[in-house]
């Protein structure tokens, strides 16, 4: 294999400040190197000492790991636990008053919700579920707004051992549809609304038309939370209010002790190609996972105000709202809306307004901000701000130093956290009070985390050459299979091609510098080939945006007669809609930028302009839209995740 050209270049090292250090869960880098140690001196005993220390176990493991029938792991399993006890009962004794939940509506209504609380709503609602006749191993959709109330779903699913199958609030009727068939889902819990950035959203009415897409439905009840009131469908034989199912459960549930083994959720993700992932998780290895990662990487501190921005219908939604934060006993903020609404300033109001110590967000919401406001942040008391996340996408070096500077004031760490839906934490991610970060990369693999970049063959790459981005031992919080498609499971994520199949493949590729630090370079499909060159596209994107004018970019091939591929940038401008003359201008001045900052080899062949590039609700841009719109192609594709479709038609014009 032609090695994948790095060219990104970043030389800024920013060390722990002492200050953290000397609070830190893990201080100093000595501390994280035994820990390292320890972790490939006995790799098994290092998480089975983890699993007794963070996971109260109804009946203890005796057995490790199973790896008999590769690449089918098992950890802990001949244990029983249960999810949601980990995550409520068991802080009644110390902490039952403590704020679990500050919950923040669209419209600024705040609501404290405490450990007890949430610990009542979860056993009345476990209740009402088990009254409908949901039992273990059942299949349940949730559908719903973010609030308080998803978390509850999940967490009642978790007692009683029913599998969740979270989907997102923005995706379509056709999703929703997809994902009870596959799943053969006996319910779904939704609202009969969301409101998000001041304007209602149906659920309930999508979840009708999902459920009339086929005549047979696996679904024999739909659990609605009344949220705006608005006038809904019913089907009485079929159809429960939330409150109705509720109103005569006791505050009591005992919890469903299942394996450790058993699937806690599914959760669907998109491959490159064919219909969406039913990712797979386990209980006790994917609970441990959320655990250590909130210790290590959010070094988590009793009196910390936690807040992660991501919905619940995400992963990190799943891994750091609904069961990490809460297995650890923290108070968090969960909030309905989104930034910008009723301004740009809603999310450091937000932070100024709760104290938030932890702030956990994505690249994109960093890069719309600066866009809209790059000093509000400024305008607001972020003192009580300790430590800063990023997750989802490679966080350019632009955008990471702004959020240090200005949104951390140069006090707070950045942990840009590299993981994916597969692997159920955090994987490649700083130990703050450990490790120096660079801006643009996500820096070491966790303890216990056995990653490399690597070529075909399974050699390790050199130093700043791009390769495939692999784990090479199985670690507790990996995903088990994708659902019902265990033959999908093993040739997506262990494919015989590469390294024989022995190591797990993230198809992101990366490359290591001197220091050993991961750089991630994108997924192994948005690697162009120029010229014989491969070059991760998320590259020439950083260059870009570094660009004073550029505010957002995305960079994709198209098949080009000498060169192979060639590269087509797609751009926001922070100025609004240029002339055609301007426009011609500023595209021939990011050209010779590009090929000033990377080569020539990465000059864009052609720019496109819009005031917006196509994303998918959770902010991720769809590359294979921008692919086919580079092509000059009609688009055949599914567009109903897109958030902006009429960006399409801005976008399929050259300058
Ligand atoms: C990308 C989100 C660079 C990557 C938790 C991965 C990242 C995919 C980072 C998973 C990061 C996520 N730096 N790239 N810090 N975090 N990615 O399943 O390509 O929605 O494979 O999980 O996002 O996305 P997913």
């Amino acid at each position: 294999m032609a090695t994948i050209e790095s060219i990104l270049r970043e030389n800024r090292v920013f060390p722990p400040a002492g200050e953290f250090v000397r609070h830190a869960n893990i201080a100093g880098i000595k501390t994280y190197k035994e820990l390292c140690q320890e972790a490939e001196h006995d790799y098994t005993g290092f998480w089975a000492k983890l699993a007794k220390q963070y996971i109260t176990w109804h009946k203890p493991f005796t057995r490790i790991l199973d790896d008999t029938n590769p690449p089918f792991y098992k950890w802990f399993d001949d244990g029983e636990l249960n999810i949601s006890w980990n995550c409520l009962d068991r802080h009644l004794a110390t902490q039952a008053d403590k704020t679990a939940i500050i919950f923040e509506s669209d419209e600024g209504k705040v609501n404290h919700c405490s450990y007890r609380e949430l610990h009542r709503q979860v056993c009345r609602f476990a209740n009402g579920l088990k009254s409908l006749g949901i039992r273990q191993g059942d299949r349940v959709v949730i559908y719903m707004p973010m609030r308080i109330e998803a978390v509850v779903a999940m967490q009642a699913c978790a007692r009683i051992g029913a599998i969740h199958s979270v989907v997102f609030g923005g995706f379509s009727a056709k999703s929703v549809y997809e994902r009870i068939i596959d799943a053969e889902a006996s319910a779904v819990i939704t609202a009969d609304e969301q409101t998000r950035g001041g304007k209602c959203h149906a659920l309930k009415a999508t979840v009708d038309k999902a459920l009339a897409m086929s005549d047979t439905t696996s679904v024999h009840s739909v659990v609605v939370f009344q949220h705006t009131g608005t006038d809904i469908a019913w089907q009485p034989e079929r159809d429960h209010w939330w409150h109705d199912l509720t109103a005569r459960q006791s505050d009591e549930c005992e919890p469903t002790w299942i394996n450790a083994e058993h699937p806690l959720f599914t959760l669907y993700t998109s491959g490159s190609t064919g219909k969406p992932k039913g990712v797979q998780h386990s209980s006790a290895g994917y609970l441990l996972g959320t655990i250590t990662s909130m210790q290590w990487v959010f070094d988590y501190h009793a009196d910390d105000v936690f807040w992660c921005t991501a919905d619940v219908g995400w992963v990190t939604g799943h891994s750091y709202v609904t069961y990490g934060p809460l297995a650890i006993g923290a108070t968090q903020v969960i909030f309905e809306g989104i930034p910008t609404y009723p301004d740009a300033g809603r999310f450091w109001k937000i932070i100024q307004k709760h104290k938030v110590t932890i702030f956990y967000t994505a690249p994109t919401a960093i890069r719309s901000l600066i866009k809209l406001g790059p000093d509000l942040p400024e305008k607001y008391d972020l003192s009580s701000l300790r430590l800063l996340g990023s997750v989802g996408e490679p966080i350019n070096p632009e955008a990471w130093m702004w959020y240090f500077t200005v949104v951390g004031q140069s006090r707070c760490p950045v942990v840009d956290t590299w993981w994916q839906t597969e692997t159920g934490s955090h994987i490649i991610a700083p130990v703050p009070g450990a490790i120096s970060t660079k801006p643009g990369s996500c820096t070491l693999p966790l303890p216990g985390i056995d990653a490399a970049a690597i070529d075909e063959t399974g050699q390790p790459v050199k130093e700043g050459k791009g390769g495939f981005l692999v784990i090479k031992r199985p670690f507790p919080s990996m995903l088990r299979t994708l659902w019902n498609d265990p033959a999908r499971f093993k040739q997506t994520y262990f494919p015989a091609d590469i390294a024989g199949g022995r190591y797990y493949v993230a198809g992101d590729s990366a490359h290591r510098d001197r220091d050993g630090y991961f750089w991630i370079m994108g997924r192994i499909d948005d690697v162009l080939n120029v010229s014989g060159h491969r070059l991760g596209t998320m590259e020439i994107e950083s260059a870009l945006v570094a660009h004073p004018l550029v505010a957002e970019a995305a960079v994709v091939g198209k098949p080009h007669e000498i060169k192979g591929e060639a590269v087509v940038a797609f751009v926001t401008l922070r100025e609004k809609s240029p002339d055609d003359q301007r426009a011609a201008e500023i595209a021939a001045t990011l050209r010779e930028w590009v090929a000033g900052e990377i080569g020539a080899i990465a000059r864009p062949e052609e720019i496109r302009f819009g005031e917006n590039l196509p994303k998918t609700r959770s902010g991720k841009i769809m590359r294979r839209l921008l692919r086919a719109l580079a092509r000059g192609e009609t688009i055949t594709q599914d567009v109903s995740t897109l958030e902006n479709p009429i960006i399409l038609e801005q976008l399929s014009q050259t300058v």
